[in-house]
């Protein structure tokens, strides 16, 4: 009689995604683009980014359908936000918010430009950042993705006071199809989706 031994998986456990701060410039009037195309078909000032990822659960379970957001700061550091105070002008062909929906692999993708950092008061800069929201089916998750090698990284409060900071940045790559552009990948992890 053969015998087959039941085969024992290791649950993978991936931790959740660190919560920030919502910040003071979520899109209030602004209405989103759903296309993933923030760029205006590439014509937006700064470098291009296609940014990319996965929603998972702490299972490794993709997340089918999650609503994902994201807001940010143009190439310049401008947010088009009526609180927003910085006098750097706004880029006509720069929407700085998106809403899409992530397969059914849990997959998302925009195409934005790489924001800069921005004034956030006396002396004081934020690094340039990307603020993303994530909706599953059981839970919330606010917070925001920052770039390796940013000069004001290790004196922005927010940052540092994540307790895993590493899971919060990306490094940027050339992006293979486009000259000039750069990609990168963020992957969100909800406890459970
Ligand atoms: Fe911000």
């Amino acid at each position: 009689m053969a015998v087959v031994d039941d085969v024992a998986v290791a649950p993978v456990t991936l931790l959740r995604t660190p919560d920030q701060i919502l910040g003071p410039f979520y899109p209030v009037q602004q209405k989103p683009v759903l296309t993933g195309d923030l760029t205006r078909s590439g014509r937006a000032q700064g470098t291009v980014l296609h940014l990319s990822g996965r929603v998972l659960t702490s299972a490794g379970t993709p997340v089918a359908r999650a609503r994902v957001e994201i807001w940010q700061a143009n190439a310049a550091g401008r947010y088009a936000h009526p609180n927003d105070g910085n006098p750097t002008p706004l880029d006509p062909n720069f929407d700085g918010f998106a809403i899409t929906t992530t397969d059914e692999q849990g997959r998302y993708t925009f195409k934005t430009v790489v924001p800069a950092a921005y004034p956030a008061g006396p002396g004081r800069m934020r690094p340039a950042h990307i603020h993303f929201k994530v909706i599953g089916e059981r839970e919330e998750l606010v917070t925001q993705m920052y770039f390796a090698g940013e000069e004001w990284n290790d004196r922005d409060p927010w940052l540092q006071s994540a307790r895993r900071k590493d899971a919060l940045i990306v490094s940027l790559h050339d992006a293979p199809d486009e000259p000039g552009a750069k990609a990168t990948t963020f992957d969100l992890v909800l406890a459970y989706g």
